[in-house]
């Protein structure tokens, strides 16, 4: 189908398309990143798991699953987003279904290209920019620039007068992930070394996550919880400051992923002062959804994509309130390089994140394919897997981050820290697994949903009939 369609007249193809098949291709890569996820967890529980091939080693496997969820799960579940919701928001078509579609198949063939090539050992060996230089211009020709210009195009041919908030985001994102992507791989481009590469790494990694992940995730709420409760967001004006509070604060502390390295002093102070102005952007975001909840916070228990926002914006309060922590000096140097920031990186993206991803991406598939979902029942149980195998990880990892911690100041042997930490191991093996089975499941009910779900009348949201009984 995809095939038919990446050869078809722009006019022919049915509006939508390229949002379902990058829904679609979302979850995959979710169903494929948390099962790397899983078994890269098993490799730490039982040492014994799968040794004497190197391709199947931690190193390799453990980069395979991260580039696998950001760029693949992630940063596909937020191309289909802002190519179901930007036109939806302009009253108008997304500009061009074809780039679209040629969009989604080209970041699906470079993004099994460049993983492939990793896990073979082909790499440039920086956390989060792993892909060798070649592949990250092809990701930014392939991948960043089309999703780009499809967005913005959309905007400007809108039938609306202004620009809603989720729009805002949407233009501003994808704009500085291309900055950020052709920047962030400077090092390898000109063959930087020592702490410049150093710094450069951790300024690319960070601002994916600050001027990618953080505020388009954010987008997603500011359009979900007005449309599905039908409240009007609290604040527009709040909406705004979130927005530059953003694109000022959040780009300029990377260096407080770097304490404990001998960067320039005023530097890292720098850093860590601007990281608890991060605090403004998340204050004003949290208060701006929850108070638009108003009046309506029975559909937070009744309403699968509101539970689903609504508990991403609540794990948005933990995350933040525990990064300003972990970034002063003192503490830094307890948690750094402790499973504390494995907690806190799934916190993030496991928790926070990806709950508001997987509403944009159930209540777009729905209104797309004008289908009812093919099972709530199912749909719950996705939810709750989700949120008690993660619940499970982050609790796990914080507590063996603070015996490493410890096991680091108190000078205790290495493997006695090793011992101590084998049950929180385990634990988090069983959280993972878990997750990774409630996608199973969600691909199985959004498939399902495609070929039987219940057709939905013309005028009616596929949500509201789903609560139909
Ligand atoms: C006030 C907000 C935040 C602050 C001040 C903050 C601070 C930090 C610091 C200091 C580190 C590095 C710690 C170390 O390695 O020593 C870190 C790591 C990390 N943060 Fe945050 N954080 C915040 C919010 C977020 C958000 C919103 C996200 C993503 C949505 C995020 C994702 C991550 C990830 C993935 C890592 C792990 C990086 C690695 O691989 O080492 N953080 N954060
Ligand atoms: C959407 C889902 C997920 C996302 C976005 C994600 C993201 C990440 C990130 C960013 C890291 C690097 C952390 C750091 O260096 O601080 C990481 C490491 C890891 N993740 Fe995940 N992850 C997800 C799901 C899972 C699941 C379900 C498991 C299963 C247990 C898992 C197991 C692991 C393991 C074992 C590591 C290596 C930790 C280490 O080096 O000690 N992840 N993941």
């Amino acid at each position: 189908m995809l095939l038919k369609y990446l050869f078809a007249k722009n006019e022919n193809i049915p509006a939508g398309s390229a949002a379902v098949f990058f829904g679609f291709s979302s979850i995959i890569w979710f169903m494929i990143g948390t099962g790397l996820g899983s078994f890269n967890a098993a490799k730490l529980a039982f040492p014994d798991f799968v040794t004497g091939v190197e391709m199947f080693a931690f190193g390799h496997m453990r980069q395979v699953h991260v580039l696998a969820v950001i760029f693949g799960w992630i940063s596909m579940a937020f191309a289909m987003a802002m190519m179901y919701i930007t036109p939806v928001l302009g009253n108008t078509r997304l500009w061009s279904e074809k780039l679209g579609l040629w969009n989604c198949f080209m970041w699906n063939v470079a993004l099994s290209l460049g993983l492939t090539l990793m896990w073979t050992g082909i790499t440039s060996g920086r956390e989060y920019s792993d892909f060798p230089w070649p592949l990250d211009l092809a990701v930014a020709a392939f991948i960043t620039i089309p999703l780009a210009v499809n967005v913005w195009m959309t905007i400007l041919k809108r039938r609306t007068q202004g620009i809603y908030t989720t729009n805002w985001f949407f233009a501003a994102s994808t704009f500085m992930l291309i900055i950020v992507f052709l920047v962030g791989n400077l090092p390898e481009y000109f063959h930087l070394t020592g702490l410049t590469e150093a710094y450069m790494t951790w300024w690319f990694a960070h601002n994916v996550l600050g001027l990618w992940i953080t505020p388009v995730a954010a987008a997603i709420a500011y359009y979900v919880i007005p449309k599905v409760t039908g409240n009007p967001l609290y604040s527009h004006r709040i909406g705004h400051l979130h927005f530059w509070s953003i694109v000022v604060f959040y780009s300029t502390p990377a260096a407080h992923h770097l304490m404990s390295a001998p960067l320039p002093e005023w530097l890292k102070s720098f850093a860590s002062v601007e990281g608890v102005l991060i605090l403004v952007p998340a204050i004003a975001f949290v208060s701006n959804i929850l108070l638009t909840m108003q009046g309506k916070w029975n559909m937070f228990v009744e309403n699968l994509e509101v539970r689903f926002t609504v508990v991403g914006v609540l794990l948005a309060i933990p995350l933040n309130m525990q990064g300003g922590f972990q970034q002063t000096r003192s503490i830094n140097w307890y948690v750094h390089g402790t499973a504390w920031m494995v907690a806190h990186a799934h916190l993030a993206l496991l928790g926070f994140s990806t709950f508001l991803e997987a509403a944009a991406v159930y209540l777009g598939l729905q209104t797309l394919m004008k289908r009812k979902l093919y099972s709530l029942t199912l749909g719950n149980l996705h939810f709750w897997l989700l949120l008690i195998g993660f619940s499970i990880y982050w609790i796990s990892m914080t507590m063996a981050g603070l015996i490493q911690g410890a096991g680091k100041i108190y000078e205790v042997p290495y493997i006695d820290v090793v011992i101590a930490e084998h049950p929180y191991m385990i634990a988090r093996w069983l959280g993972g697994t878990m997750v990774f089975s409630s996608t199973i499941i969600w691909l199985f009910n959004m498939w399902m949903t495609a070929r039987a779900g219940t057709e939905v009348p013309v005028g009616r949201m596929p949500h509201e009939l789903a609560y139909e009984r």
